[in-house]
């Protein structure tokens, strides 16, 4: 298979490390979060020149909640304030913004500005930005097993993976093909446990803020030359 088939449709990261960055440099820890956009803004541009089709960012965990209020309401205003000031970018560039979590947890001020913005870029068709706010892995399935449950009238045997699937918040996004940690950290911390089965996992020991273009080049590279067997043998 060439090189150029091989790109991920879709990427995904889990964010880590901003605290570690900002502490090493005396700072508090939401400056390493503002830091942590512009790697945000470099792995868009990133995934638009290298054609992943959908670029997925764990921004903030249901465990998150219980991290101090001064940096949530500071990661909720920096992620508000970012979104705001990135439309005109996602309009002219073609990127579709989405924002899946627990949505009824966010405040009526975000949950408009993500409804306008999501509604603004709806038929942008070169890549999907999806920002996992308020999300974990568990929260998704058990929205999804109450969902199937509610709707559900026939014999249990029949639902399907099909089904799961399609009541899970990521219904309409193709499972991750390459997820990406940064900061050194091994685990997947609640994040897409069903969406993850067969996807290829990257870590990498760049602390957030420091993962820029060129790391995110070197991970589609390493995914490149991995085997994907899907259990079975090739
Ligand atoms: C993990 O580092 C990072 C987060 C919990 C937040 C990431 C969010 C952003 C960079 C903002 C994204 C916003 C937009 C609109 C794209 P950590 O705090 O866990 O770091 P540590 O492990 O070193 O403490």
């Amino acid at each position: 298979m060439e090189e150029t088939q091989k790109v991920p449709r879709h990427v995904s990261i889990i964010m880590d490390g901003n605290g570690r960055w900002a502490k090493a440099r005396g700072k508090e820890r939401l400056y390493g979060h503002f830091e942590g956009v512009e790697s945000v803004r470099a792995c868009v541009e990133a995934s638009v020149e290298a054609g992943v089709k959908y670029l997925s960012l764990y921004a903030f965990s249901e465990e998150n909640w219980e991290r101090p209020d001064d940096e949530v309401s500071g990661l909720m205003e920096l992620m508000m304030k970012a979104m705001k000031e990135e439309l005109a970018n996602f309009l002219a560039s073609g990127i579709r913004f989405l924002v899946l979590g627990n949505r009824a947890r966010l405040s009526d001020s975000l949950n408009a500005a993500i409804d306008s913005i999501q509604e603004q870029t709806a038929s942008g068709d070169r890549l999907t930005l999806i920002l996992f706010v308020s999300y974990s892995g568990k929260w998704d399935m058990l929205q999804a097993a109450r969902k199937l449950a509610a709707s559900f009238a026939g014999n249990p045997e029949d639902i399907d993976f099909k089904d799961v699937d399609a009541a899970l918040v990521t219904s309409d996004i193709p499972d991750p093909d390459l997820l990406i940690r940064t900061s050194g950290e091994q685990r997947l911390s609640n994040y897409l446990l069903w969406q993850c089965a067969y996807t290829e996992f990257l870590f990498s020991d760049t602390l957030w803020p420091d993962f820029r273009k060129p790391q995110f080049f070197a991970a589609l590279k390493e995914y490149a030359g991995r085997d994907r067997r899907y259990g079975k043998v090739k």
